[in-house]
């Protein structure tokens, strides 16, 4: 038991079992969306480690049953199921394959992605509007689809936690990807509604927004070229960029019990690219040719 300083105590232990083992989500059950590739593979692996069976869920079904090979072989418990996020029959049967074979579900992650799409999505003047419609019934519907049938499972068994994956894309406006960046806005929003609509019956709703992450992806030339990744790298406060684990490290909290206290939350894991000015790079470009010259090695 914890006691606050004004002598209120909460029914929570802090030093119990599962939480010295580490395996903060054993006993419950997860359903990640687009858990096949990229972050959403970091994420299934992360929440099996910590103690979930995952179903994971994606278009990709052959690249779903290589995560869920992963899984089992580090020891856990896992399932793939082919499942366009799109079309609700598909996520209805994700989330009761999961229901079926882990007796409930605790943890719905919406994570698929239309990134095959981000290269043909122009300024609005010049974006093509099946680019717009595919990219909302993806980005938007999917993770709508996702809140509706996870939160009918979640009312079943008493409660869970929901995260959202939008981006950094979701803060501001962009020279391109208009229809990802709108997606992503309103993926915000949906977080926000779920989290005050459900919240009374013990569901919890996040959305986490990544600054940019490693991932396979982006070694096919459907990708940002190497000078845009450079600039957009440059754009983060860490030296480095992210890797699927440092998201998954961020959903697998919000998942447990430790976030029990964390809803409607937008929570960024940007490596500080949102954090700052505008004009970061060129203040950053002059504080370091200052550096420079009034360096011990210049002077003299
Ligand atoms: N990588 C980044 O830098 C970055 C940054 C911010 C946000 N994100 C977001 O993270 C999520 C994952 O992206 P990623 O970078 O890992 O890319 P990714 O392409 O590796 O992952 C996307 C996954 O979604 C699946 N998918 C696509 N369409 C689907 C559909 N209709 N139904 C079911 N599954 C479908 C793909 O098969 C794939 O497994 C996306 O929502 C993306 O917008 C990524």
């Amino acid at each position: 038991m914890i006691t606050n300083e004004i002598g209120m105590t909460a029914a929570i232990s802090i030093t119990s079992e599962v939480e010295m083992t580490n395996e903060i989500l054993r006993g419950k059950s997860a359903v990640v969306f687009g858990g096949a590739t990229g972050i959403g593979a970091g994420c299934a692996q992360l929440l099996a480690e910590r103690g979930a069976a995952v179903v994971v869920a994606d278009l990709a079904v052959e690249a779903a049953e290589l995560t869920v090979e992963r899984i089992s072989a580090a020891g856990g418990q896992a399932a793939a199921v082919r499942c366009d996020v799109s079309v609700e029959e598909d996520v209805e049967n994700a989330i009761l394959l999961a229901e079926r074979t882990y007796g409930r579900v605790d943890i719905v992650h919406n994570n698929a992605g239309a990134m095959h799409l981000v290269p043909k999505d122009r300024p609005v003047g010049d974006l093509p509007v099946d680019i717009w419609d595919q990219t909302m019934a993806v980005n938007l519907r999917g993770p709508m689809l996702g809140c509706k049938y996870g939160v009918r499972a979640m009312l079943r068994s008493g409660g869970g936690s929901i995260i959202n994956t939008s981006s950094a894309a979701a803060l501001a406006g962009e020279l391109t990807e208009t229809a990802y960046g709108v997606s992503k806005a309103a993926v915000l929003q949906l977080t926000r509604s779920v989290a005050t609509q459900y919240g009374r019956y013990g569901i919890r709703c996040n959305a986490i927004l990544p600054g940019m992450v490693a991932v396979e992806r982006q070694a096919s030339a459907d990708t940002a070229s190497s000078d845009l990744r450079e600039a957009l790298a440059a754009n983060h406060l860490t030296p480095y960029i992210a890797v699927p684990a440092d998201i998954a490290f961020a959903v697998a909290f919000l998942a447990s019990s430790e976030a029990r206290f964390v809803t409607g939350h937008s929570f960024s894991v940007d490596g500080g690219m949102t954090a700052h000015q505008p004009m970061y790079l060129d203040l950053l470009r002059h504080v370091e040719k200052q550096e420079s010259s009034t360096s011990p090695a210049s002077v003299g």
